[in-house]
């Protein structure tokens, strides 16, 4: 190493570290409590593929909030209790609406109009209102039915041809089948396209690019704990997150311009899909934009997919899973969806109302396995007191909803699989119960929560209600592997094979 790099890596940090303490120590409150650390590296080395279990682990000796340092730069508080996040979002939701961005979402300047990761301002408010207004409100969730029926359709079907062509009694990849049908469902409510067809060259260009940018994006970045060693992008994250982001968004230039021709020829399909909303969109220029330009179009477009393909198709793996290891649910489950629907005709959207045991299943599935354990993270915009302690301006914002959600003050016999826990309470997923947050709460709560909620429980009652799930050979449930790994999403390690048999 060169004698410069080799003076930047320990001396740099160790300026920064003199200059933090003495920070803190000005101020008459004290950062939140953690674990010592290394120097230079901090707590790096300490929390492992599962983050989440690990400081969940750590809540008992330092209590509900905890403060860890990640290299030289992330400064990090971590809520761990249902109180502690209800005193966040209740009280301080204003001061932590910020987005903390690394060096992997400034690509393509992609951050700039990214409703996910926008600052808290007029542009996100402006972002977030035509989504749910154009997209998310009941109404037009309840306009596009025949899309989700179509894709689950499709879904089924290719479960139904995978499972005659693989061996007998090895099962097949359901999370796969559900994450195709969830971003075909995407791209029909937004482009009207089918993006995960294998047969369109440019559809399946871009599925590749977006895979990729998920991969990417669900990676820790060693440029954004050590800053100085930004411009090294020793991962090649950012050459691989600018050549699949920049892939992805050429081919939605294709689709724009596409479009364009379309309307002006006149030959655009009569229903308004998202895209139409977009290009059509005039504003007042004052709260929000008078036009918006192409890349803003592409960038809300591409975060659509992000945000919703993986979080839907992981909450319905981790519900088959569950329903799985535990055959009693699943026979309950199943004899309520026989009642409800029965054998003559397909399962319905609104067939779930009527299954109040297939929605404590999902909301029990979700306690326990939040697809965004850590929610998603937050910056703070100012110095700040919070429960007492001092949390400095640009602070890491992590909620855990994992360690809440099996929080035992909380939640009786917790580490259990117990859908009855659900039957008859007012509980849900709507950022209202802070013990029950998988979609997080407060202004930068999930908006694309209505669409997500209702095609998980589409997805799942179909898949439950076409056939019988088993286990593959070999398999039993005890023994199934239920260590998640961390990326973009917190996943299933292993994911599930099932084998599906006609009901
Ligand atoms: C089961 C499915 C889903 C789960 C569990 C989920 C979960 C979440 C969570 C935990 C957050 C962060 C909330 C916070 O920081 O407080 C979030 C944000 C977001 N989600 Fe979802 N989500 C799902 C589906 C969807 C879908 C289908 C879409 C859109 C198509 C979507 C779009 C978004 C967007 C745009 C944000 C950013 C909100 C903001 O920063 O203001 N999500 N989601």
């Amino acid at each position: 190493m060169e004698p410069s790099v080799f003076s930047t890596i320990i001396l740099l940090p160790a300026f920064i570290l003199f200059f933090s303490k003495k920070k803190s120590s000005k101020c008459s409150y004290k950062l939140p409590p953690g674990p010592p650390g290394l120097p230079i590296f901090g707590n790096m080395f300490e929390l492992g593929t599962e983050p989440y279990k690990k400081m969940a682990c750590l809540k008992e000796k330092y209590g509900p909030v905890l403060w860890l340092k990640l290299g030289t730069s992330c400064n990090i508080m971590v809520v761990q209790t249902a109180e502690a996040a209800a005193e966040l979002f209740k009280n301080h939701d204003t001061c932590f609406a910020n987005r903390a961005w690394g060096d992997i979402p400034q690509v393509h300047n992609y951050c700039q109009a990214s409703p996910a990761l926008a600052l808290y301002g007029p542009f996100w408010r402006f972002q977030r209102r035509i989504c749910t207004v154009e997209m998310f409100v009941n109404k037009k969730i309840n306009e596009t039915v025949a899309i989700r029926r179509k894709c689950v359709d499709n879904m089924l079907k290719w479960i139904e041809k995978a499972a005659n062509s693989a061996e007998k009694g090895s099962g097949i990849e359901v999370t796969r089948f559900v994450f195709l049908a969830t971003f075909n469902m995407l791209g029909n409510l937004i482009m009207s396209k089918d993006l995960a067809d294998p047969e369109s060259e440019e559809a399946s260009e871009f599925f590749n690019a977006m895979k990729g940018m998920m991969e990417w994006a669900g990676l820790t970045n060693v440029s954004d704990l050590f800053p100085f060693l930004r411009r090294f992008d020793l991962q090649s994250l950012r050459k691989k997150m600018t050549r699949d982001m920049g892939k992805a968004m050429e081919i939605m230039s294709i689709f724009i311009k596409e479009r364009e021709e379309e309307r002006k020829k006149g030959t655009a399909e009569k229903r308004k899909d998202f895209l139409d909303v977009l290009l059509e969109f005039e504003g007042t220029g004052k709260d929000e934009p008078a036009k918006l330009s192409e890349h803003q179009i592409k960038v809300l477009i591409l975060e659509m997919f992000l945000a919703g393909s993986e979080t839907t198709s992981n909450s319905v793996e981790w519900a088959l899973t569950e329903l799985l290891r535990h055959p009693e649910a699943m026979t309950k489950v199943k004899t309520e969806i026989s009642k409800v629907v029965g054998p003559n005709r397909k399962f319905e959207e609104s067939d779930i109302d009527n299954l109040s045991y297939m929605q404590a299943v999902i909301k029990e599935s979700l306690r326990l396995h939040p697809p965004l354990p850590f929610l998603i993270p937050r910056e703070t915009s100012q110095d700040t007191k919070f429960m007492g302690y001092y949390v400095p301006k640009g602070t890491r914002v992590l909620v855990n909803a994992w360690a809440i959600g099996r929080d035992p003050e909380c939640w009786n016999d917790p580490m259990s699989f117990k859908p009855e826990r659900f039957l008859g309470s007012k509980l849900d997923v709507k950022g209202q119960h802070y013990e029950l947050i998988p979609f997080g709460a407060g202004r930068r709560m999930c908006f694309g929560l209505p669409l997500g909620h209702r095609m998980m429980h589409f997805a799942l009652g179909s898949l439950l209600h076409k056939f019988n799930w088993e286990l593959p050979d070999g398999v039993s449930p005890k023994s199934i592997n239920m260590n998640g790994s961390m990326g973009m999403t917190a996943r299933k390690r292993d994911s599930i094979k099932a084998v599906p048999k006609k009901a």
